[in-house]
């Protein structure tokens, strides 16, 4: 009789995962990160993989599961994944788009509106006990009604999002490699093909692209300083996609009015001076973090895995 196969899934995934998922011809789960796997006399049946965005698999991971045929990413950004070297062995990769959409798109607007509105501010003071009354001219912020917000990345997240924000009155411009007929009739947004006329003329930039090596770094210094001086930075991606000292001297100097952040280029290291600047509002990445999406994240992964493994094509490739 053959050895029992083994899906290993990230041991954070066990509380959503159920006891005892099932798979195709009883292959049974290991709770194990890609990096620790099974254990040695285990790996080599490992033939699917359920990692979450913050666990790398490359090629060290790929050698130790040879018997390899499926990565199900726990999430839909893929830049944990050597994608080329999953794919040069014939391994299927899969995410989890779609499920998390919406709440990360409310997160975006949460944090777009604690930034124009200088929650973190209005809360030190509340909680400071020194607040010495409501006055006309306390911690006055950005109204949104008429404002321009950018958005860079017009997939499903940067839609979501710019259809919340017309519901407070915003104009919408954004930025992307091709043409979104979605953005443009559902979001009545404007395309603009060069980055730097979009920085300058939004009042608020939301960031909605994946980290890929096109993006990484693209806002750096010198389009921060394109930015409209006084606007609102939101990121809601990945924190590599911006140069987040040079945002840090943004905010500093003022040239940044504020910042709304969720992702950090190491996390979980969030920068000090990111941490400690009153007009910078920091979350620890938690766009998808609903019930809602985090069950249905699991549930579609699993779906994939099971899919793959049954000799099915999954439901959510990750294309090219
Ligand atoms: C993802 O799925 O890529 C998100 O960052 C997780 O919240």
């Amino acid at each position: 009789m053959s050895e029992q196969s083994i899906v290993l899934v990230a041991p954070e995934l066990r509380e959503l995962s159920g006891a005892a998922p099932e798979w195709p011809l009883g292959a049974a789960t290991a709770f194990a990160s890609p990096a620790e796997g099974p254990g040695v006399g285990f790996n080599t049946r490992v033939v699917a993989v359920v990692p979450l965005v913050s666990q790398a698999v490359g090629a060290s991971e790929l050698d130790r599961y040879p018997a390899l045929r499926v990565v199900a990413n726990y999430g839909v950004g893929t830049d944990n994944l050597d994608i080329a070297s999953i794919r040069s062995r014939g391994i299927e990769v899969t995410n989890t788009p779609d499920v998390l959409t919406d709440a990360t798109a409310d997160l975006a607007i949460a944090l777009l509106l604690a930034a124009a509105r200088r929650l973190r501010e209005g809360l030190e003071l509340a909680r400071s006990g020194e607040w010495d009354g409501w006055r006309p001219t306390q911690l006055l912020g950005m109204g949104l009604q008429g404002k321009v917000l950018g958005i860079l990345g017009a997939g499903r997240i940067g839609l979501a999002t710019a259809r919340r924000a017309r519901a407070f009155g915003m104009e919408i411009v954004y930025w992307d490699r091709s043409a979104s007929s979605r953005m443009e009739v559902e979001a009545g947004a404007t395309r603009y093909e060069r980055l730097e006329s979009l920085l300058g003329l939004s009042d608020i930039v939301s960031v909605h692209v994946p980290l890929t090596p096109e993006t990484e770094g693209m806002l750096d210094a010198t389009r921060l300083a394109a930015m409209k001086p006084g606007s609102i930075l939101v990121n809601t991606a990945r924190g590599a996609v911006l140069d987040q000292a040079a945002v840090a001297e943004a905010l500093r100097s003022g040239h940044l009015g504020g910042a709304g952040l969720d992702v950090f280029e190491n996390e979980p290291e969030i920068p000090a001076e990111l941490r400690e600047l009153p007009t910078c509002f920091v979350l620890p990445h938690l766009g998808s973090a609903t019930r809602e999406a985090r069950q249905a994240m699991w549930e579609l992964a699993a779906a994939n895995a099971r899919a793959v493994l049954s000799g099915s094509e999954p439901l959510t490739p990750v294309i090219a």
